[in-house]
């Protein structure tokens, strides 16, 4: 299997369409307000964009329903300017990754239109329907009532999300109406959608992250089923497009990897380490099981960043150089990585964050410390997912540069704070903490240890301690991280061989590091971090 060359350098930062940059003022971020702020992208050092959904869509998922996997919804712009952005992106030296919704489509596509029709059609098998409304359906999740057909169909997750049909692992003789995974039926379900990727990627984009990847087969051994599944597509994109990456959202780096993807995501689905870093708290909002007790990044000092610590060393070792755990800020379904926090607050996490090994993740915003927006109510299907989905803030004005539209016409409210950041004033400030994630992700192209595949090693970490120090190397290059994100001075004792010269590459006032022969001492303040480097 091959690597996509750029991934060992790659800084990804999530754009969500709808909120980014409105460049005619209808109130709805385009793809032209991408294109336009490339070079804010750029200056970040982020080298990659996530897009979300941008498709045809009745957007009752806010996109993640798709009505025509291969054109542009026209609130966003057209194929062209996609297009343009694929361009315009690679003449930076920059790559664009498209959201793949693979698993279920929207109400409105033409598949779903022709099958909901009835079983004689091209598409009557491309959903998973019983034969008739009353017909045993098992622990899955049916809608019955919907159309002319005599059937209930599966779905994934909304009501208007309908399942496609990748078959059964293995079907299951007690239910007649389940497809096995080599079912003709079924195999035109996965070439329809390499098709989709296919489409794509010829005109210019550099991969995918695939929605929900790890659920598109059920059975009994699905997970031997997707893994052929997703090996069957990789095989094919090793031959045919071996720089286009596939992402997964699936959060089980381990598993994801073994089953064909380049990346998968620690996250709040996944185990419970990462929301025990920064979202355990329940008014945070969360959409986590592990959400409640504290945050290891919490004035409160009550939190636990080992769970974090262990599980990501089991993934590192069990990855090797086969692929990357992606870290993210956050994403546009949980709670925003600031959380109540102060901007001051927010440097030892971003420290800790986008210093560690694999391929870092900015959901647009985090990096000057947007915040969660509460009491929205429901935009396109998104209930609590408003808070993190508000417009961008460009500057300080009143539209924060996102739109000329009348506030009102706005997708969603922005943060209707006086104190809310934005991006043009804190990149005036070099203490700001855009200027802080620009400084640490430069630091990640410029010195091996700090890049996407050193190696790394928790120096000092203890079930409930404050505060957690860890180390890398890379050859002859060398970096220490150290964060005390609680309300105390704390002091640790650990070794530290070999070390003989090092320098400060950033460091709350107060932080003190005596190192002497193999050992070292460090003393921090309440809320600090301190970057070291050799
Ligand atoms: C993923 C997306 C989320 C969407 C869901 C259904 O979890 O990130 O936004 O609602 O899948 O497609
Ligand atoms: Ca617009």
């Amino acid at each position: 299997m091959t690597q996509p060359s750029w991934l060992k350098n790659a800084v990804v930062y999530e754009v969500y369409p709808q909120t980014f940059l409105d460049t005619n003022g209808d109130g709805i971020g385009d793809l032209p307000g991408v294109i336009r702020k490339l070079d804010y992208i750029k200056s970040l050092n982020a080298n990659a964009i996530w897009l979300n959904p941008c498709f045809v869509s009745p957007f009752q998922d806010a996109g993640y329903d798709v009505a025509d996997y291969c054109k542009v919804a026209p609130r966003y712009g057209t194929n062209d300017d996609l297009k343009r952005l694929f361009d315009e992106a690679h003449r930076r030296e920059m790559h664009v990754i498209l959201d793949l919704v693979p698993g279920h489509t929207s109400l409105q596509h033409p598949w779903f239109l022709e099958s909901q029709k009835g079983k004689d059609n091209p598409y009557g098998n491309f959903y998973i329907w019983t034969n008739g409304w009353g017909e045993k359906k098992g622990s899955y999740r049916f809608i019955s009532g919907y159309g002319n057909r005599d059937g209930c169909f599966m779905i994934n997750f909304f009501y208007c999300q309908p399942a496609l049909n990748y078959g059964f692992a293995p079907a299951d003789p007690e239910y007649p109406w389940q497809f096995p995974v080599d079912h003709p039926e079924v195999l035109k379900v996965r070439e329809a959608m390499r098709n989709v990727m296919k489409f794509w990627l010829d005109m210019g984009c550099d991969g995918f992250r695939v929605d929900m990847a790890a659920s598109l087969i059920r059975g009994e051994n699905a997970a031997a089923g997707i893994r052929e599944l997703w090996h069957d597509y990789r095989n094919w994109l090793d031959r045919e497009y071996p720089e286009a990456v596939l992402i997964s959202e699936w959060c089980n780096p381990s598993d994801a990897v073994d089953a064909g993807f380049h990346v998968d995501f620690m996250a709040h689905c996944g185990e419970s380490g990462y929301t025990k870093l920064f979202r355990a708290e329940p008014e945070r909002i969360s959409n986590s099981p592990f959400a409640g007790g504290h945050s290891y990044f919490d004035l409160a000092g009550k939190g636990d960043a080992m769970p974090f610590l262990r599980q990501f060393q089991r993934h590192l070792k069990h990855l090797g150089n086969r692929g990357y755990v992606g870290l993210i800020t956050g994403n546009h379904d949980i709670g925003r990585f600031r959380g109540g926090r102060t901007l001051e607050e927010m440097k030892p996490a971003m420290a800790f964050m986008l210093l560690l090994p694999g391929i870092p993740f900015i959901y647009a915003g985090d990096e000057i410390g947007m915040d969660n927006v509460f009491g929205l109510g429901n935009k396109e299907g998104s209930y609590n997912r408003s808070a993190c989905r508000t417009p961008m803030q460009w500057d300080a004005s009143g539209h924060a540069g996102f739109s000329s539209a009348l506030p009102e016409k706005f997708y969603l409210p922005l943060d209707p704070s006086p104190l809310r950041p934005d991006a043009a004033t804190q990149d005036q400030d070099p203490d700001s903490l855009l200027n802080f994630v620009r400084k640490l992700l430069k630091l990640r192209a410029i010195c091996p240890a700090a890049g996407n595949d050193g190696d790394f090693r928790v120096l000092f970490g203890e079930e409930n301690v404050y505060p957690v120090i860890y180390g890398r190397t890379a050859g002859d290059s060398w970096l220490m991280v150290a964060v005390n994100p609680g309300g105390e001075s704390v002091k640790a004792s650990f070794g530290l061989p070999g070390l003989r010269q090092y320098r400060v590459l950033s460091a709350s006032p107060g932080v003190k590091l005596t190192a002497a022969e193999g050992a070292a001492e460090m003393e921090m303040p309440p809320a600090s971090y301190a970057v070291y480097i050799r």
